[in-house]
C-alpha cells in the first residue's frame, strides 16, 4: 500500500470524533515537520485548524502543533485568555494572546536576553519543567490565509511560539529545559513553585541555575 498523502491523513483525523494527542516516544514527534506549500486544500486546511484549536482548549492548553495530532507538517495553533493574577502576569511578561495559526514559523532571537520559566506540553503529560527562553522573538511565519507574517514578539506569548515552532522542528521542550527543576503537576511542591512569580526559589530549592537577569 502506498504511504497515505498529508491531504489523506488529514482527511482521516477529522473522521474519527476527536483528536489523538501524540505522547512523548513516537518518532513524529522527533522529526522535522513538511513545510505547507498546498498538500492540503483550503477548505481541509480550516477544519483541521478549527479542530486543533478545539483540542488545544478541551486539553487544555496553550498551543498545539501538528505532530501532536500525528501530522507532520508545519502548523500550529496559539491561544492563551487564562486569568492570571496582576503579580504574575507583569512578572511572566503573561499578556494575554488571542487565538492566532502559525504556519512555516520560524524565529530568531531579538533581544538577546533570556528569561526562564515553568512550561508543560501536552505530548509529556503530569510533568513541568522551567525552560530559558528568548525573551523576544522576531517571528517569520504565515497565517491562514496565507499572509506572510514578519513580527517581534515579547514576553509570555514569545515562549508559546517558541515552544510550538519547536515541536515542528521535532524538538520537546525537555530537550532545553533544566532537568533538576522537574516537577510532577498537582504536587504541593510543583503548585507552590507554579504560583511563584519567578523560578528563582526553585533554582535554589532544587539546584539549578537561571540565566543571568539584567
Ligand atoms: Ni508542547
Amino acid at each position: 500500500m502506498p504511504p497515505m498523502s498529508l491531504s489523506e491523513r488529514a482527511e482521516a483525523l477529522l473522521d474519527a470524533a476527536t483528536l489523538p494527542l501524540v505522547l512523548a516516544g513516537d518518532p513524529v514527534l522527533r522529526r522535522p515537520a513538511e513545510p505547507y506549500d498546498g498538500q492540503l486544500p483550503d477548505a481541509l486546511l480550516n477544519r483541521l485548524i478549527e479542530r486543533m484549536r478545539a483540542t488545544m482548549h478541551a486539553a487544555p492548553g496553550v498551543g498545539l502543533a501538528a505532530p501532536q495530532i500525528g501530522l507532520p507538517l508545519r502548523l500550529a495553533v496559539i491561544e492563551d485568555e487564562w486569568d492570571v493574577p496582576a503579580e504574575l502576569r507583569r512578572a511572566r511578561g503573561r499578556a494575554p494572546q488571542p487565538f492566532r495559526v502559525l504556519i512555516n514559523p520560524s524565529y530568531d532571537d531579538a533581544g538577546g536576553r533570556r528569561v526562564a520559566f515553568y512550561e508543560g506540553c501536552l505530548s509529556v503529560p503530569g510533568y513541568q519543567a522551567v525552560v530559558a527562553r528568548h525573551e523576544r522573538v522576531r517571528l517569520r511565519a504565515l497565517d491562514e490565509r496565507g499572509r506572510a507574517v514578519d513580527e517581534e514578539i515579547g514576553g509570555w506569548p514569545a515562549r508559546i511560539v517558541q515552544h510550538e515552532t519547536d515541536h515542528l522542528d521535532g524538538t520537546l521542550y525537555l530537550d532545553r529545559a533544566e532537568l533538576r527543576s522537574l516537577a510532577s503537576v498537582g504536587t504541593p511542591a510543583q503548585k507552590e513553585r507554579w504560583n511563584q512569580p519567578t523560578p528563582r526559589l526553585a533554582a535554589q530549592e532544587l539546584g539549578f541555575d537561571l540565566p543571568p537577569s539584567d
